[in-house]
């Protein structure tokens, strides 16, 4: 008898992960099914397969990156993608050419995935409609990061099962932060409900909108949390003056021992890093193995990049 071929949730030819804006709740859970099958297979000492055999890679990051530009690099290599990471400080762009110029000139090489992180919100959206292969978006401006939601909602789900009914806050600078925004969209999605915390400045207008309580008092914002999301200052993204002093912006919005304590007895805390010690989170804090999920935040990305290669590569 015939076995029925797996429908995939994820239907548009090439595949685009561009953000968690387009995205359906059925496509964000096949992506955490599916990366939920690598987590193993990573902390096992045979971790290479095959099923990605012949394809090739291109990480364009034009931005600087330590956590996602590696992890994208391992998730491919697992997969038996051949990878290749262009260092943009070294590219033709320095000579003037546009990103589209560099994209048409890498897509003649034939590539089947290129991920891309770039300071213009939109960019990967552009490269899409340029390139015929798949366009997977490292985080482009202030815009959206959606692989860095997906392996937030993976390590939620790894510890609290679910994220259903949850309640978690984002703190710190909302305004200049594309992990805020994908993970509003794909928290909310996944039916939690998400408080933000910033200072007026940093809290960009209309927020509420976006289906969002938002406070600029912690320990309001941070009242009943199971979830505690700690943001950087994204101060290369800042033209002018958003805060008096880091010392002040520490006193009122980092999070420190006591601060958490506003939130459920049992609340976890997260950060997406580069963390800022001392700037908006206390340093014994963020290595508090009872309470920081930011080591397993880090692991977990490589399984949901090995899924979102996987299932976006044709
Ligand atoms: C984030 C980013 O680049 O948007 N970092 C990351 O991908 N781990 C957050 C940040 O830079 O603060």
């Amino acid at each position: 008898m015939a076995t029925a071929k797996k429908v995939s949730a994820i239907k548009n030819t090439p595949k685009h992960l561009l953000g968690i804006q387009n995205l359906s709740v059925l496509e964000a859970k096949e992506i955490l099914t599916e990366a939920k099958s690598f987590i193993k297979l990573n902390r096992g000492s045979s971790k290479k397969l095959d099923i990605l055999r012949g394809k090739t890679q291109i990480n364009l990051f034009f931005e600087p990156s330590t956590r996602t530009q590696s992890s994208f690099d391992l998730a491919g290599k697992r997969l038996g993608v051949d990878v290749m990471t262009m260092n943009m400080g070294n590219s033709a762009l320095k000579k003037g050419e546009t990103l589209i110029d560099t994209a048409m000139t890498l897509n003649a090489m034939h590539p089947d995935i290129i991920v891309i992180r770039h300071q213009d919100s939109g960019a990967p959206n552009l490269l899409s409609q340029k390139v015929n292969c798949t366009v997977i978006n490292a985080g482009d401006g202030r815009r959206e990061h959606p692989t860095q939601a997906l392996l937030d909602a993976l390590t939620i789900i790894n510890r609290k099962d679910s994220i259903e009914g949850l309640k978690i806050a984002i703190c710190g600078d909302i305004l200049h932060s594309r992990v805020a925004r994908s993970n509003i969209y794909l928290m909310n999605m996944l039916g939690a409900e998400v408080n933000v915390i910033a200072p007026k400045t940093l809290m960009p207008r209309g927020i509420d909108n976006l289906g969002v309580k938002s406070f600029t008092d912690m320990k309001k914002g941070l009242d009943g949390c199971d979830i505690v999301m700690m943001l950087r200052l994204q101060n290369e993204r800042m033209q002018g003056s958003f805060l008096p002093s880091k010392r002040e912006y520490y006193e009122f919005f980092g999070l420190t021992p006591e601060k958490l304590k506003f939130a459920k007895k049992d609340a976890l805390l997260m950060h997406p890093g580069p963390m800022n010690r001392g700037v908006e989170i206390d340093t014994k804090l963020a290595d508090d193995i009872n309470v920081s999920l930011v080591k397993e935040q880090v692991e977990l990305g490589v399984a949901v990049r090995m899924a979102c290669l996987k299932l976006y590569c044709k």
